[in-house]
This record gives structure tokens, C-alpha cells and sequence, in this order.
């Protein structure tokens, strides 16, 4: 047997310890458990386990783990705070290693620098910016994501993107090695850094400039009320499509009066024409199943291809 199908043991009948395989590879304090629930991982509350779940306690056990993915055929997929994604009802085959130990979440300020690493939350970014009078980081205070995921899809808000403040970012190729990059060197685009789908992000330097800190609370608090008064409460995977060039998605679904619109416990959140919320007991399959049809009512009415900004993962069964 090819140690591919070997991760599909379950499945196959076999039984395949790689949660042994992989702990004997790491410290003591990394954690890898089977069968957890992603659920509770993301910002929309739905979706099936994970098959392998890994809490790295380092950089060189999320190395070792890479390693052992690769020596074994086996996926793997890097979780930041779920806030951007829909999960299958299946779960998710292999392993989905989270940086959530402290030690992947430091933020260290450095004259006008903040050094942050991938599992750092964005909100606690901007705060600590504005506590050290440094502005340019206001618009992450209300993305509900980590430093890791913000640099994988080049997350925005307000007008302005991730890498418009990142100076430098580190990763880690799929071979475990750790490289750097200054970020003007490296193609983005609006919502992907593609060279972040491949590798992983670690951290990255954030470059802020003075200012008075009334002024950096007075355009928080501007941006913070802004969202409040646009965008819903409700679970959500934040926007569900991509800004097509010719009019915002979420102006599209609410000109063609699709707010409102559901399937099962999935729904267009009445705020906003881009959001998707959980109304309690959603399923992926009712959310993907409004995200198809929304395409195809968007389609059928302007002949636009609304293409989903959200991250898909998983298996259906
Ligand atoms: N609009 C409507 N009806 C709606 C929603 C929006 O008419 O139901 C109109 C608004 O009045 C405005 C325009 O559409 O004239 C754009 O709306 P908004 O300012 O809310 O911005 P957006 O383009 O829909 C983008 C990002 C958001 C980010 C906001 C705020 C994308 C796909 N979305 O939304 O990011 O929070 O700007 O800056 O680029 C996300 O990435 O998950 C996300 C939520």
C-alpha cells in the first residue's frame, strides 16, 4: 500500500497510527489528536473534523510535522482563526496543524516596527500599534483573522490590503525550511499572495508610522462603526465573493433582491448582500448550496461569475 492511502486508513479498514507517527517525531509539547471537530474553529460554526489535528509547540516541530506529512504522502492544511473559510460536512483527510501555541502569536514592537508572528490576532496587531502611537494597522482592528491567514490572502479592509503595511514576511516551504522576503519582491493581488498557498506563513515585520494616538482611536473607532453598521453579527465567513471589477458582490445580491434568500440554516444576511450567515444548525451543504445559487441568479440576471473569496475545504461525506 502507498503511504497516500495510507491516511485514508480509516476508510480502507486500516489500522495506520499516524497520530504515533507524527508524535515521535515532535517535542512532548506539541499536541496531535484525531477526530476534532473544526466546528468550533471557524467563524462560521459548521463543518466535519479533522482526521489529524496538530498544535505545533514550535517552528521546528511544525517542521517536523511538514517533514513527516510529506515523507507520508499524507495533506495538510494550516488553520488560522477559521475566519475565512467553509469546511465540508465530511471533515477534512489528513492533517490541519493550527499555530495556535504562544509562541507563534508574539508581537514584538521594534521603533516603528512590529514584528508578528502567524498565529498573532489581527485585532491585538492594530491595538498594539495604537499603543505605540503608530499608525497604518487600523484597519486590521476588524478582521476577524490571524497575522498567518491576513498574509496568505492578502486580507483588507477600509481601502487598504495586508501588504500595503508588511515590510517582511517569513515562511516555510514544504520541505520544512525557513526563508524571508522583503514584501515588495513578492507578486500580490487583491485577496491572494499566491506564494503563500504553497508555503507557510510564519510572521511578518508590520512598518507603521507616528502619529498621535487620538488620531489613530478616532479612525478606528470611524472604521469600527463603519463595519458594526454594515456588517452582521451572525456567524459568517466574513465576504463570500470576490469584488467583481464591475460592482461590489454584496450591491449585485441586494440590487437582485437575494438578501433574505436561504437554504436550510444557511442565509443572505440582511446587512449585507455579501455575507452568508449561520441562523443556528447550517451545514456546509446549505451554505455551498446558496453560494451556487446566488452564482446562478447573478449569472442568469448581469451574466457575472461571482467568484467565492472564501476558502473551501474538505470532503462532502
Ligand atoms: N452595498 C449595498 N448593499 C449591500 C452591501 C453593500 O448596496 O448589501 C454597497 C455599499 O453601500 C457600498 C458598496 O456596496 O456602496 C461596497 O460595500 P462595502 O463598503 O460594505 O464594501 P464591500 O466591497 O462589500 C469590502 C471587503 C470587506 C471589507 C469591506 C469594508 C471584499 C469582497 N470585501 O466589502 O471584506 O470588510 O470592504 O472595507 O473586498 C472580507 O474580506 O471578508 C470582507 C468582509
Amino acid at each position: 500500500m502507498t503511504p497516500s492511502a495510507d491516511i485514508l486508513g480509516k476508510t480502507g479498514g486500516h489500522d495506520w497510527d499516524l497520530v504515533g507517527e507524527l508524535a515521535a517525531l515532535v517535542s512532548g509539547d506539541t499536541v496531535i489528536r484525531r477526530d476534532v471537530p473544526l466546528a468550533k474553529h471557524t467563524t462560521l460554526r459548521l463543518g466535519g473534523p479533522a482526521e489529524v489535528f496538530a498544535e505545533p509547540a514550535s517552528e521546528a516541530d511544525l517542521a517536523a510535522l511538514v517533514n513527516g506529512c510529506a515523507v507520508r504522502g499524507t495533506p495538510f492544511f494550516i488553520l488560522g482563526r477559521g475566519s475565512n473559510l467553509i469546511v465540508r460536512d465530511g471533515g477534512v483527510r489528513g492533517v490541519v496543524i493550527h499555530l495556535a501555541h504562544p509562541c507563534f502569536s508574539r508581537i514584538e514592537i521594534d521603533g516603528a516596527r512590529l514584528r508578528c508572528g502567524a498565529g498573532a490576532k489581527l485585532k491585538n496587531v492594530a491595538v498594539e500599534a495604537k499603543r505605540h502611537d503608530l499608525s497604518g494597522l487600523e484597519f486590521l482592528e476588524g478582521i476577524p483573522g490571524t497575522v498567518g491567514g491576513a498574509l496568505r490572502m492578502n486580507a483588507g479592509a477600509m481601502g487598504a490590503w495586508t501588504f500595503d503595511a508588511v515590510e517582511s514576511f517569513r515562511f516555510m516551504n514544504s520541505r520544512g525550511e525557513i526563508h524571508q522576503r522583503i514584501s515588495g519582491e513578492v507578486p500580490v493581488e487583491y485577496r491572494a499572495c499566491p506564494l503563500l498557498i504553497t508555503n507557510i506563513a510564519l510572521g511578518a515585520v508590520f512598518r507603521g508610522t507616528p502619529l498621535p494616538r487620538e488620531e489613530i482611536e478616532k479612525r478606528m473607532k470611524a472604521y469600527s462603526e463603519k463595519r458594526w453598521e454594515s456588517q452582521p453579527a451572525a456567524p459568517s465567513a466574513g465576504c463570500v465573493f470576490k469584488n467583481p471589477a464591475a460592482i461590489p458582490a454584496g450591491k449585485l445580491v441586494d440590487e437582485l433582491g437575494l438578501k433574505g434568500t436561504r437554504v436550510g440554516g444557511a442565509v443572505v444576511s440582511a446587512e449585507h448582500g455579501n455575507f452568508i450567515v449561520n441562523d443556528g444548525g447550517a451545514t456546509a451543504r446549505d451554505v455551498l448550496g446558496l453560494i451556487a445559487l446566488l452564482q446562478a441568479r447573478v449569472r442568469e440576471a448581469r451574466g457575472i461569475e461571482l467568484e467565492t473569496e472564501v476558502e473551501i475545504i474538505g470532503e462532502d461525506h
